[in-house]
């Protein structure tokens, strides 16, 4: 089989990503308790990036204090930040990947004691697992984090980055805002659940200019009143509206954890009908992600028009050079779902995976 349509470069805007593989958002905790870049994380991107991927997403990175999802996540919400975020997209660059960054607010899905904030979140509704009462945002608090979004986007441009994804999936704040499983709200922030992220798009944009947007969302959130793909097809196009270049498609929250990185008994691309879903309703390009181990596979999905780019995480993870090599014929290290990555689910510190102890 061939490797065609994997292989086929990308226009977006002034950007030509070199091919249709993603290195996604992968949250390592390797960053300082401040959220710096450290030399670990270098370490990282500069192997996966020169591993083969066309793009490479660093982050998360939280876009306020409030909003980190654990001790040592990337932060992006003070000037201080940009001159590690210089070095890593430079370094991303340099290794032949196209660098983006993306942009998260944890909402609900984090903790008080960790951040040292009260939670936040569209409505006072606990997140299921981590059981803690949020407050509702009040106007001040959404024009508060939006300008957070805008302020970090203006910082990853500054820094490097070629396009900025805006975290809108697994019920995180944005995700919270989007679905009816958690804003309640009675305000047009409530009656109009998409708003809160086109608000963002359209504040970003016009700060950062024609730097491409990527919004990721859950297009099935996997829970009872939650989001699903008929929804999530018309916020799909209202967010395409607002100025989203790219729609990258990721499923579940934190109720439905399972679907945010799914194991390998769950099928191979087992959201690839999501992202098949959401292409349909919009004109621009789509990722999809989730048990994609291949690249014949993400070549087939691309070369059907499912999906217009594959994320690859933790195949890249046990093996930096898992698109290389796969290209080369050569063998490489397999992941083996064993699940350790995921750390904050077994009260580890940080990522660490079995098949590559060098990470
Ligand atoms: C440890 C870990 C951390 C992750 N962190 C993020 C993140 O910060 N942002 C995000 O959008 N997705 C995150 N993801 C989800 C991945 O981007 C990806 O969608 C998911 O792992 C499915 O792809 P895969 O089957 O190729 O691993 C994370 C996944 C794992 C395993
Ligand atoms: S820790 Fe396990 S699941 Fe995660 S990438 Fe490594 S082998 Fe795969």
């Amino acid at each position: 089989m061939g490797l065609n349509s994997v292989l086929e470069p990308l226009d977006i805007g002034n950007i030509t990503l070199p091919n249709r593989i993603v290195f996604p958002a992968f949250q390592t905790n390797f960053a300082t308790p401040g959220g710096f870049v450290t030399e670990r994380l270098l370490r990282m991107y500069g192997r996966i990036a020169e591993g083969g991927s066309g793009l490479v997403i660093a982050g998360c990175m939280a876009v306020s204090d409030d909003g980190i999802p654990n001790t040592n996540a990337l932060r992006i919400n003070n000037d201080k930040h940009i001159t590690g975020l210089k070095e890593l997209f430079s370094l991303i660059n340099k290794k032949g990947a196209v660098p983006a960054a993306q942009l998260m607010h944890a909402g609900r899905q984090t903790s008080s004691a960790m951040t040292g904030y009260p939670l936040v979140a569209p409505s006072a509704i606990p997140c299921p697992v981590m059981k803690e009462m949020p407050h509702e945002l009040g106007k001040r608090g959404i024009e508060r984090i939006q300008d957070d979004f805008t302020e970090g986007a203006r910082r990853a441009k500054r820094a490097g980055a070629e396009l900025i994804e805006l975290h809108g999936a697994f019920g995180y704040l944005i995700g919270g805002f989007l679905s009816p499983f958690s804003n309640k709200r009675q305000d047009k922030y409530g009656m109009d659940k998409a708003l809160f992220f086109t608000e963002i798009i359209e504040k970003v944009k016009r700060k950062i200019g024609n730097t491409p947007i990527i919004c990721r969302i859950s297009a099935d959130e996997f829970v009872d009143g939650g989001l699903t793909l008929e929804e999530t097809g018309k916020i799909a196009q209202r967010l395409v509206n607002a100025g989203a270049d790219i729609i990258s498609v990721g499923a579940g929250t934190y109720a439905a954890m399972p679907h945010m990185a799914p194991t390998a008994d769950m099928g191979e691309g087992v959201h690839v009908y999501l992202a098949s879903g959401i292409r349909k309703t919009v004109d621009v390009p789509v990722i999809c992600a989730g048990n994609i181990r291949s690249l014949e596979y993400a070549d087939s999905v691309i070369s059907k028009k499912m999906a217009d780019l594959a994320a690859i995480c933790r195949p890249q993870v046990a093996d930096h050079a898992f698109v290389r090599k796969s290209l080369n014929k050569q063998p490489f290290v397999r992941c083996t779902d064993c699940g350790t990555c995921l750390f904050f689910l077994r009260g580890e510190t940080s990522v660490s995976c079995p098949q590559n102890p060098e990470l």
